[in-house]
């Protein structure tokens, strides 16, 4: 029985899992579950051998399901994710949506674009939670090209079905605020979150279609239908380029449910920073200049001055200046994917220096660290506006990780990182709720043991 084995197991993308071994000796909450197993049994065990026998089936019991709680199914598709609910995650088909190919709102292929909706029950029945999916962006028409042939640019290669966990899920265990509203994952298969608009389906000869806004219109049309249009609460929710998303359609879809009483909007892993890179380049902004003026995002961000380039009106902390509806910002201060793309991109690392820093954190060298530490610095400036803003609310933690809403370990677990003791789960829904406010910002690391800090086997590829 080695449940702890599961925390230092490399995984690649989907399953960024903790490596104990990565920071000072693990508070409780970080403890191996066989160790707490262990002194529960020595504890029963004591008081004679019935309730020994007893502790000892029950220890069985409950070490079988710390095992298949916290141990990643070998055999299990990569999409499985361990479940620290009481039951498997609920599997959602995906539904194409209805005339989108007429209002040409499609994707990067032409085909209709989809989403997965799990219908809210009892008090959450006129509660909606959206999810915009991420998944980088395409600068050039060959990179395009090929993501025509994927899930990212084609619902012909979308999955059929999805699992819903961490804020997706209806576990409440897993998910305690949100557990029975209407959910969401709305799919992204047009390459420049949600905001191109092209009119051209033909660039250069090749037939690419660049309509993110418009199958952001014709999704959200489509659930305004299907009882979004009567949401007594409504929370808008996306990842990495999806975060992304999120900013730009925030106040848009505070428009959109004027009913709701309340409206507000979660960007996880989605606040990359326009900085320079360990080569003195800005490397993230001329990777947005080409996104930008490819699929022509600039008119959809009306923040945009005349003077600035394209890219630059694409950084949140552009977009985030014209916001009014409450978000949160939900971030670590290492995003693993930024370290990699943004802070040390392609190019930037001939000598590859930074190799073994980038795969693991416990790998840099002080040098690294401390420029690690500057990238922090940089966030917390850049967000350092917002969180004067009275009903915004922020929580940035000192992971080494990407995307901690869609995981159930991240998310909400008795393993999940912590500030002030709270899982995310918990300060998110203590915002959402007026429960107090929160603006949790993280020591420096490695200064916090629940951290889960990925260890990547191979390059990540995925925002
Ligand atoms: C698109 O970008 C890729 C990656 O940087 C590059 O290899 C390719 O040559 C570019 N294609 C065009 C048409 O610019
Ligand atoms: C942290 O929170 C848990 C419940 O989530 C509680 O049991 C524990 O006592 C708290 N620890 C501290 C130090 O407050």
């Amino acid at each position: 029985m080695r449940a702890t084995a599961a925390r230092s197991t490399n995984h690649r993308s989907l399953l960024p899992f903790a490596n104990s071994s990565v920071t000072p000796m693990p508070s409780s909450s970080a403890a191996p579950a066989t160790h707490r197993l262990r002194l529960w049994w020595r504890r029963l065990g004591r008081r004679g051998a019935t309730a020994g026998a007893a502790a000892f089936v029950a220890a069985l019991l409950a070490a079988a399901f710390f095992f298949l709680a916290l141990s990643p199914d070998a055999s299990a598709p990569a999409t499985s994710y361990p479940s620290y609910g009481h039951r498997l995650p609920t599997l959602v088909d995906l539904t194409l949506v209805d005339g989108a190919k007429d209002k040409g709102a499609v994707c990067l292929d032409g085909t209709p674009p989809g989403y997965h909706w799990l219908p809210g029950f009892g008090e959450g029945s006129d509660k909606w939670l959206l999810h915009l999916e991420g998944g980088s962006w395409c600068k050039n028409l060959t990179v395009c090209g090929q993501r025509k042939k994927t899930n990212l640019g084609s619902s012909d290669y979308m999955e059929r079905r999805v699992e819903f966990v961490g804020i997706l899920s209806d576990d409440e265990l897993q998910n305690p605020d949100f557990y029975n509203w209407n959910k969401v994952k709305v799919r992204y298969c047009d390459g420049a979150s949600f905001s191109g608009n092209v009119e051209d389906e033909f660039q250069d000869g090749t037939s690419v279609y660049f309509r993110g806004q418009r199958i952001w219109e014709a999704v959200m049309r489509e659930l305004l239908s299907k009882g979004l249009s009567r949401a007594k609460e409504a929370f808008l929710t996306g990842c990495s380029a999806g975060g992304l998303s999120t900013y730009i359609h925030c106040d848009d879809f505070r428009a959109l449910v004027p009913k709701a009483s309340t409206v507000k909007c979660l960007a996880d892993g989605g606040f990359f920073l326009d900085v320079e890179d360990i080569s003195g380049r800005r490397y993230m902004r001329s990777f947005y200049n080409d996104v930008a003026r490819l699929q022509d995002v600039r008119k959809n961000l009306i923040h945009c001055s005349s003077d600035m380039e394209p890219g630059q009106c694409f950084f949140p902390r552009e977009v985030a200046k014209g916001i009014s509806t409450p978000m949160f910002i939900l971030n670590p201060a290492y995003d693993v994917w930024q370290v990699e793309h943004v802070l040390s991109p392609e190019g930037s690392d001939p000598e590859r220096l930074w190799e073994n820093c980038r795969l693991d954190i416990t790998k840099c060298d002080a040098k690294q660290l401390e420029t690690l530490q500057g990238f922090r610095r940089e966030l917390l400036d850049a967000i350092s506006d917002f969180k004067k803003k009275k009903d915004w609310g922020m929580f940035i933690d000192s992971c080494y990780i990407h995307c901690q809403s869609m995981n159930p370990l991240t998310w909400h677990s008795p393993s999940a990182p912590r500030i002030n003791n709270k899982t995310i789960a918990e300060a998110v829904g203590d915002w959402f709720f007026n429960r107090r406010e929160v603006k949790a910002i993280d020591c420096e690391y490695p200064c916090n043991p629940t951290c889960h800090n990925t260890v990547l086997s191979q390059p990540y590829k995925e925002a």
